[in-house]
């Protein structure tokens, strides 16, 4: 929606046709000029074949024009303890939530490359994509995936002149969510606390925010930015000042919040143990 207030012609790329046709129909009413294009395509990017021909056909589409800003926001979650969970799961999310992005990025990478498209790819990863928490040991791994695939091709793809970025939202109010909420563990609600979430635009808006700021590694809140200066490896820092203060901040607060986080699972495991020997 922001990029169609923006003017550009987009594409957007999901399993569900209804949902999309719907998506569309929303977004369209926000087209600036005529000659405008919104169009959608149903496709599973969790298979290279999948990925492929949506590529192909959104370029069609668009008069053989190749999508030049890339943006891989599949993603799913469900939580729950790790020993709990059917192992199915692990793959799953490793499906949809990294090799969605990885196929995507590559194809489209190719195709940018061979055609001399200096254009972007944009990942989205997550808060968890800096830190692991009990119940989602399914999740945060693809979500470090991401955040590796996106360091290397950072440099990588300087070689051709194509921008990567990586986005690392906090919780996002979608659908989504709701089925999150409905397995993920108490003492896992317990910690997080008061994250009360943003809505979808807001995430949006504060990506292109942080695209438009030229950023490589972009966080949506007070919480992503600390993490985001803390844990960031050799990603390179957005401003030297304020990443300081941030990191200096997290040099603090992470480890205080850690020993909090690790007494409250120990608390809930003796509760569990009473409860059981009762
Ligand atoms: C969008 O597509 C139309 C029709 O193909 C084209 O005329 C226009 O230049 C495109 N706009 C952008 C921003 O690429
Ligand atoms: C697509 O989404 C609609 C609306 O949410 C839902 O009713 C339908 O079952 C979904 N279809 C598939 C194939 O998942
Ligand atoms: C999540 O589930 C809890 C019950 O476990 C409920 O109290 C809470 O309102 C739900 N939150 C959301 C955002 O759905
Ligand atoms: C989680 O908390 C809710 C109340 O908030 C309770 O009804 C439910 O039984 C708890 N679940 C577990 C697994 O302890």
């Amino acid at each position: 929606m922001l990029l169609v207030k923006r003017g550009a012609n987009v594409t957007i790329v999901a399993r569900n046709e209804t949902k999309l046709k719907e998506a569309a129909e929303e977004i369209r009413a926000f087209q600036v000029s005529r000659d405008q294009k919104v169009i959608y395509i149903s496709a599973d990017c969790a298979s290279p074949s999948g990925t492929k021909e949506a590529i192909k056909k959104a370029s069609d589409e668009h008069n053989g024009q190749i999508p030049y800003h890339v943006f891989l926001c599949a993603g799913q979650s469900l939580p729950g303890m790790f020993i709990e969970q059917d192992p199915s799961v692990f793959e799953r999310n490793m499906n949809i939530n990294y090799l969605g992005s990885v196929y995507t990025a590559h194809e489209s990478a190719r195709l940018m490359a061979e055609n001399g498209v200096h254009g972007s790819i944009t990942f989205v990863s997550s808060v968890l994509g800096f830190f692991g928490l009990v119940g989602y040991s399914q999740y945060v791994p693809t979500k470090y995936a991401i955040r590796g695939l996106a360091d290397s091709l950072r440099n990588e793809l300087k070689a051709y002149g194509i921008n990567v970025h990586c986005y690392f939202p906090a919780t996002i109010l979608t659908p989504g969510y709701d089925e999150e909420n409905k397995t993920k563990p108490n003492i896992t609600k317990e910690i997080e606390g008061t994250d009360e979430g943003q809505t979808p635009e807001v995430c949006a808006q504060k990506m292109l925010d942080g695209l438009d700021r030229g950023e490589y590694f972009i966080a949506s809140d007070p919480l992503g930015w600390i993490f985001r200066s803390s844990c960031s490896g050799l990603a390179p820092g957005n401003n030297i000042i304020s990443d300081t203060i941030l990191s200096l901040v997290g040099w603090v607060a992470l480890p205080i919040w850690r020993t909090y986080a690790d007494y409250l699972v120990k608390a809930s495991s003796k509760q569990n143990n009473k409860t059981k020997t009762h």
